[in-house]
């Protein structure tokens, strides 16, 4: 009785759910197997699936297609089966074949598409089951231990997902796998772009029909080389490994936590997008084709590309453009030829003293079409490329090992700070020629030297002179009883080499004070640029008649200032005091703040990783002056980007010294009633009580030397996810190890992580909570210039949380939030 009532009720379900998908009604199920079929509109999903395959139309189409999307993104398709053939009306069903294929077919029984299982597998249509396992539509056999029959992840539409393993196209089976562009945003069909990989030293390239539109740079067994920030697949890339069965494969988007996916858009770009849950939408994340550069080839053989130049072409040198004309008209198709003719070419069996040479060109995305030479050594890369005349260039890879390129070098690209150095071959001549210039170069600068020498000793002369006057007027000043720090300090001071500018001069050179020179506006006035008689370019700032506290700051400066100089603080020229008038006369950086260069989306691409090492040694250098070099011991208490100027040659200038305060020699500390500074770079010691010393100031440099590694902004860093400051930040993921996750995309590049590494060490090093355990700036200086050196753990730093980008203004509170609660 029992069992024949179970069958009845197994037999009652049965009926009600195949009734139900012949009537279309909108149910999901888990598994298909011959017996069972979906019909538009149903679904197959199984529980906690992220993805659902079903009938969908793209936009307001009315073609239905059979697909597989997210679940809590239905537009979100990531697989199409029927792409060249759609349903034309909602008669569609997906069901198992009488011979074990998966098919689509409309309410004619016309087949629209199949599976194509393979006709030599034996398999039994009768215990064949299809599932969606994630976004992979798989199908197996329930008798043969659940073996995989066929898979969706193998036939990829247009969309690359995590753990999809793409073969490197498999010299077995001839068989080509690739991701396929859709026709357009509204058309599955395959369309004009596909993807292969290249089976020796790997390559990711993207066609556009038989035409090669972009490759990625050879595999290093990290990353690929000619991808310019590209991620380790642990942050979110790819990775290529070999199953040691034969099959090489791109898989990628491993470990992470964020729902992403490649996708291979109808235009040829190759985009890599994340869910934002919170926003629920897709954040761009990368991509392959950012600019012309990218594109294959644009600047035609032996020419390179850079898409901060302009024209973004040129010449390799040792080269010149094949057809001047189309080369001027901005048509770079026919490249460039070589110059002069290699020594090689012209006697081959001479020997002759003036053989070829290579020339050096570092950050390159190297040539197309390389040669893999086995020697493991870079001098024997290089002496195996010398001696054969059909090698135009070589390379070496620590992963790869020795690249060598004949013919012609195709597809090159100068990146900023990252990428190879390429070799390239020329005649001995041209090699000569590069001397005579560097031979030119260093006699102009000789010759400019000597004429720098002449007009310093005459300015010196004629400020001698001017400088009297100022030191009279300093001393009656100071008799007013002014309230300037230290004064026994300031009585050594002689201020005998500081001219005086007379208003009118300055108002001339400022054309009136006119808005248009307003370079910008200081924490007690606005800075203006101006050109003096002779030529010369001058910072003028203005110090507001109303602000009170002026007289204060702009003596302080001048005494400060005047005192010193070092080549990475700014330089005082001069000051003007006349009527209510008070000024400050600087030299004139072009560059501006380094703010205006870090935290420009446009801008901060300038600044490369070598320029920001430079301008981080930099600002180091100027401050151990200011706090040991100098004759007396200066806190700057006020470092930040805005107040780090930059010259031509991004090297870097510490100015605004409004805040700074003279210790004596002995003095270790001090405090203030009145707080002064940036939110953010303040030390808490210094934001809550007050006190401040050199190590106040080292803390600012920590903060400083985050900011220039993360490219991100102390002020307005606010990670939602986890609520954390960017010194929060920078510590966390310094604990978790993810390093690349912190640092600058533009400048994120594994091959420096050591680097990288260090930098973002001796930060967190710098911003400790206790000054007493922050390095000082020399210790720093030697931490930063030493190749090999063990740190020693940074401690917790301060989590400052609250931040104001307010210049001068008096803190009253400065919250401080452990967040680390254990
Ligand atoms: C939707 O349909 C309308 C009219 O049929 C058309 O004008 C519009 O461009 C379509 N929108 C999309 C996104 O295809
Ligand atoms: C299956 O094979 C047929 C015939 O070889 C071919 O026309 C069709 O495109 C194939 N379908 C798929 C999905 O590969
Ligand atoms: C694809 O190629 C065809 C023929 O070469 C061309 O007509 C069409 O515009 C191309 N489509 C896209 C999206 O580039
Ligand atoms: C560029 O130059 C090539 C080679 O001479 C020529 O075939 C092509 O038509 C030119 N393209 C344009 C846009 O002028
Ligand atoms: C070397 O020179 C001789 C004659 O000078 C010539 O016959 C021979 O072909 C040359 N060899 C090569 C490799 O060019
Ligand atoms: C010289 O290089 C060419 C191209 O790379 C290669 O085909 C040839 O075998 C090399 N010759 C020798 C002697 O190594």
């Amino acid at each position: 009785m029992m069992t024949s009532n179970q069958n009845l009720q197994g037999f009652l379900v049965n009926i009600l759910v195949l009734h139900s998908f012949y009537l279309g009604l909108c149910l999901s199920i888990c598994t298909i197997n011959i017996t069972q079929y979906l019909r538009d509109p149903a679904t197959l999903w199984c529980n906690d699936n992220l993805f659902k395959l079903g009938f969908f139309s793209p936009g307001n189409t009315s073609n239905r297609y059979v697909g597989i999307w997210y679940n809590f993104s239905e537009t979100t398709v990531v697989w199409v089966a029927n792409r060249d053939r759609p349903l034309k009306d909602s008669s569609g069903v997906f069901k198992i074949h009488k011979d074990g294929n998966l098919v689509v077919m409309n309410g004619m029984k016309e087949i629209l598409w199949m599976s194509n299982i393979s006709s030599t597998s034996q398999v039994n249509p009768n215990s064949i089951t299809a599932q969606l396992q994630g976004g992979n539509l798989v199908l197996f056999d329930n008798s043969n231990n659940g073996k995989l029959i066929w898979q969706s992840y193998q036939h990829p539409s247009d969309t690359f997902l995590p753990r999809m393993k793409i073969p490197i196209n498999s010299v077995k089976t001839g068989e080509k796998t690739g991701l396929r562009s859709w026709k357009s945003p509204l058309d599955p069909n395959f369309g004009n772009f596909s993807t292969s990989i290249t089976a020796i030293l790997p390559q990711l390239l993207i066609w556009q029909g038989k035409n090669l539109h972009w490759r990625s740079g050879q595999w290093n067994g990290q990353v690929f080389i000619g991808v310019k920030y590209m991620r380790s697949v642990h942050t979110g890339g790819y990775n290529v490994v070999d199953d040691e069965e034969g099959t090489v494969y791109l898989t990628g988007l491993v470990d992470r936590k964020e729902v992403t996916r490649f996708v291979l858009d109808p235009s040829g770009n190759l985009v890599q997008s994340y869910w934002d849950g919170s926003e629920r939408t897709w954040k761009f994340w990368w991509s392959a084709i950012e600019n012309d550069c990218d594109v294959y080839g644009t600047c035609g053989p032996f020419g390179s590309c850079n898409s901060l130049d302009s024209p973004i072409c040129s010449c390799l040198r040792g080269f010149e453009p094949k057809n001047r004309e189309e080369w001027e008209k901005r048509n770079w198709t026919s490249g460039c030829v070589r110059r002069k003719n290699l020594q090689c070419d012209q006697e081959k069996n001479k020997t002759s003293s003036k053989r070829d040479g290579f020339l050096k060109v570092e950050f390159m995305k190297v040539p197309n079409f390389a040669q893999w030479l086995p020697p493991k050594l870079d001098d024997e890369c290089r002496s195996i490329c010398l001696s054969n005349c059909s090698c135009l260039a070589y390379a070496f890879d620590t992963g790869i090992g020795c690249m060598s390129w004949s013919g012609s070098l195709i597809d090159v690209q100068q990146f900023q700070g990252s990428g190879t150095t390429l070799y390239i071959r020329v005649a001995h001549s041209e090699l000569d020629h590069h001397r005579e210039i560097t031979l030119l170069a260093i006699l102009v600068i000789l010759l400019l030297f000597t004429v720098c020498v002449g007009v310093f000793l005459s300015w010196f002369w004629i400020s001698r002179r001017r400088g009297k006057i100022w030191f009279h007027f300093k001393r009656n000043h100071q008799l007013e009883g002014k309230k300037i720090s230290l004064e026994e300090n300031v009585t050594k001071i002689d201020l005998e080499d500081l001219p005086i500018f007379k208003f009118e001069v300055l108002a001339m050179s400022t054309d009136q004070f006119h808005e248009n020179n307003k370079l910008g506006q200081g924490g007690f006035g606005p800075v203006y640029k101006g050109v003096l008689g002779d030529g010369q370019e001058i910072a003028v700032k203005r110090l507001s008649t109303a602000s009170g506290q002026g007289m204060e700051e702009f003596m302080n400066e001048v005494l400060l200032i005047s005192r010193v100089q070092h080549r990475n603080l700014v330089r005082l020229l001069g000051c003007c005091i006349e009527k209510e008038e008070k000024m400050l006369i600087y030299e004139y950086l072009p560059n501006k703040g380094l703010d205006v260069f870090l935290f420009d989306q446009t801008h901060k691409g300038m600044l490369d990783l070598s320029k920001r090492l430079h301008i981080i040694e930099g600002i180091g250098r100027g401050l151990l002056y200011l706090h040991r070099d100098s004759r007396i011991k200066i806190i700057h208490r006020d470092l930040k980007p805005s107040n780090i100027l930059l010259d031509n040659d991004f090297n870097p200038k510490i100015s605004d010294f409004g805040m700074a305060r003279i210790f004596k020699c002995n003095q270790d500390q001090a405090e203030t009633r009145k707080v002064a500074g940036t939110y953010g770079y303040m030390a808490p010691e210094y934001a809550i009580k007050g006190t401040f010393s050199e190590k106040s100031d080292v803390f600012s440099f920590g903060v400083l030397l985050l900011e220039i590694m993360s490219g991100q902004k102390v002020a307005s860093f606010w990670n939602e996810e986890t609520s954390l400051s960017l010194v929060g930040y920078a510590w966390e993921l310094w604990k978790e190890n993810d390093l690349s996750n912190f640092i600058d995309p533009v400048i994120w590049n594994p091959n420096f992580e050591m680097v990288l590494t260090k930098c973002t060490h001796i930060g967190l090093l710098c911003v400790q909570e206790f000054a007493r355990d922050r390095p000082t700036i020399s210790t720093v200086l030697s931490m930063l210039s030493s190749e090999v050196i063990s740190l020693p753990a940074p401690l917790q730093p301060a989590f400052a949380n609250f931040y104001d980008d307010n210049i001068g203004g008096s803190v009253n509170y400065v919250t401080l939030t452990n967040l680390d609660g254990r």
